[in-house]
């Protein structure tokens, strides 16, 4: 979008009535495009336009024959630019695929950016999307992991680099943010379910420059939460440290989610679990139970605090929708 271009109305764009060429008509529409949210950037969203009477010219477009173009070819790309606007405009799951980029900070007040594909989204795919909880943590992992984790580096630095596990990583944020902080010092696996981990390890190798500049190891997999009863890892395929954002959303997560961190978290005070997740009404009781299940199985809170978030979803006035989120960070109470 160009900041500098004065807003339009639709009656400043090509008119179908004067059967304007097909570049000008495909200018018109790439002026119309509508910027995803980044959580961080709360302005840059739409189109420099007024939104009056734009969903009808979209549709007067798609529905035109466009019969003075010279080729189907150039009729197609114009319908599909027209029905990718209409969509943008249409709410986050009408949306096509998007790329997003993600500013992350690192201690020293510079950040990077964090490049993530995110396809079509349907309701259960939601993995395919980068949710605000994600977002808070991956920036918050320079502030608050760096100084409990100096030790847990010392104790290990010689021996191994840290392994660290994301659950649910869905496009990976948080894991590729950590792996970025802690560079050649640590590696993360990124897990998630099976129609979800393509496109991770596909947004693992869009950070790839990143990860390579600092020497970060990173890999993926799938992890299901749901399957239980295999044979006990090692303490050594344990890891030190298991992220996980935003994973509640089915009365049977709080469950699955323990049991499956129970399982990987390596024992010792120096284990890390760090979690962040929206505070939705609907979940609450989720939420509850998380925290009561996971103090059953011996791990207890060393740091918590709520902040407040934007998700991508828009309210009716086109406004973004805040979003109370928690974090946490969790070891086990006992060697
Ligand atoms: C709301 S999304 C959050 C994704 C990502 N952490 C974020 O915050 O952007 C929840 C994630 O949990 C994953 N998930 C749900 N059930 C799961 C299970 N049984 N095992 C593993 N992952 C699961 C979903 O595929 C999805 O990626």
């Amino acid at each position: 979008m160009d900041d500098d271009l004065p807003p339009l109305h639709v009656f400043d764009l090509p008119q179908l009535y004067t059967k304007p060429a097909a570049a000008e008509i495909l200018l018109a529409l790439d002026r119309l495009a509508v910027q995803p949210r980044t959580f961080g950037d709360e302005t840059s969203i739409h189109s420099r336009i007024d939104p009056a009477g734009v969903a009808q010219y979209l549709t007067g477009i798609i529905s035109s024959a466009l019969s003075w173009l010279d080729s189907d070819e150039l009729r197609e790309s114009i319908w599909d630019a027209a029905s990718t606007r209409l969509c943008e405009r249409s709410g986050r799951t009408a949306l096509p695929s998007i790329s997003r980029v993600f500013k992350i900070p690192m201690t020293d007040s510079t950040d990077f950016p964090v490049t993530l594909h995110e396809p079509s989204l349907t309701s259960d795919n939601l993995g395919m999307k980068t949710w605000v909880s994600s977002y808070l943590l991956a920036r918050r992992l320079g502030k608050f992991l760096l100084p409990p984790l100096e030790l847990l580096l010392s104790t290990y630095n010689d021996v191994r680099p840290l392994q660290a596990l994301e659950l649910g990583a869905g496009t990976g944020l948080v894991g590729i943010a950590f792996a970025s902080l802690w560079g050649s010092a640590a590696s993360v696996h990124l897990t998630d379910l099976p129609e979800i981990v393509p496109n991770l390890a596909h947004n693992v190798s869009l950070n790839h420059e990143l990860l390579l500049k600092t020497g970060s190891a990173v890999t993926t997999g799938v992890l299901d939460w749901s399957i239980q009863g295999q044979a006990e890892p090692e303490n050594r395929e344990k890891y030190d440290i298991i992220l996980a954002a935003d994973p509640l959303y089915s009365p049977d997560h709080p469950r699955w989610l323990v049991q499956t961190i129970q399982r990987w978290l390596r024992p010792g005070r120096e284990s890390r679990v760090v979690l962040e997740m929206p505070l939705r009404d609907a979940y609450l009781s989720q939420v509850n139970e998380l925290k009561k299940r996971m103090r059953r199985i011996g791990l207890m809170i060393l740091a918590d605090g709520e902040e407040t978030g934007h998700d991508d979803w828009e309210s009716k006035d086109g406004s973004p929708l805040e979003v109370r989120c928690w974090w946490s960070v969790w070891t086990w109470e006992a060697d």
